[in-house]
């Protein structure tokens, strides 16, 4: 696949998501589609079905129905062990806050995904710490999650989702712990990273100055995307 581009074929693409917790419909025929080295923010108010969606799109929840498709396959049909094995290894996951484990230090952490990938410790740390390097998170190898700032242990947490070489990103309010400086720091450091290595970001937010970061914004309301911003 080419780093640079943006082909028309989607890379990613839900149809007609229906999903529903208990009695709560929270996607209701959502659809949307993320092309290769996209950087797409998904926007809506609170409750309107973005992580429900995110899930969705990432392998971690299965719909009811609709689809959804990864480079050809229906990722919403694969069993478990395929499901686990591309998270693991196509895609990188990044939460609000809270997703560093917090009795590793943060080179461990970043370090981990390669360790799970069968790398050598030694070359799973020497990795790492170029990568937190490359996030402005210098000095702080040896600190626990709880030790640092909000902003670093957020910087840290996208190393760890970047490690790995994923194809896509998801990024569920990446910035919604942080003040306005360190969210600055997080998507430029986010976006410039995803540009540089063409990887693909689907950004969660609610903050108009966070989507201005992404190519392109689709807004979810009452579990399905506005057509209005779908044409877009
Ligand atoms: N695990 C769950 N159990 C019950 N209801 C849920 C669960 N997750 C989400 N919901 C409900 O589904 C709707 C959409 O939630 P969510 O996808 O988290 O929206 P958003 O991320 O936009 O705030 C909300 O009404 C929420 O309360
Ligand atoms: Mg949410």
């Amino acid at each position: 696949m080419s780093n640079t581009g943006r082909s028309t074929v989607p890379l990613l693409a839900a149809r007609d998501l229906v999903k529903a917790h208990g009695r709560t419909e929270a996607l209701r025929g959502a659809s949307v589609e993320l092309r290769a080295g996209e950087i797409l923010a998904v926007t809506g108010a609170s409750g309107s079905g973005k992580s429900t969606l995110l899930h969705c799109l990432a392998g971690i929840v299965r719909p009811d129905t609709g689809s959804v498709t990864y480079g050809g396959e229906r990722l919403d049909q694969l069993p478990e062990q395929r499901l686990s094995e591309l998270r693991r290894t196509e895609f990188g996951v990044v939460f609000q806050f809270g997703q560093l484990i917090p009795e590793l230090t943060a080179l461990d952490n970043v370090a981990l995904p390669l360790l799970l990938a069968g790398a050598r410790r030694q070359e799973a740390q020497a990795k790492a710490g170029e990568w937190l390097e490359r996030f402005g998170v210098r000095g702080q190898e040896e600190l626990r999650p709880g030790e640092m700032s909000g902003g670093q242990a957020q910087r840290a947490a996208l190393a760890r989702a970047l490690v790995t070489g994923p194809k896509i990103v998801f990024a569920d309010e990446p910035t919604g712990a942080l003040d306005s400086l360190a969210s600055e720091q997080v998507m430029t450091a986010l976006t410039h990273t995803a540009r540089e290595s063409g990887t693909a970001v689907l950004l969660i937010t609610h903050d108009a100055q966070v989507a201005a970061y992404a190519d392109r914004e689709v807004r979810l309301a009452d579990g399905a995307v506005t057509p209005l911003e779908v044409a877009a």
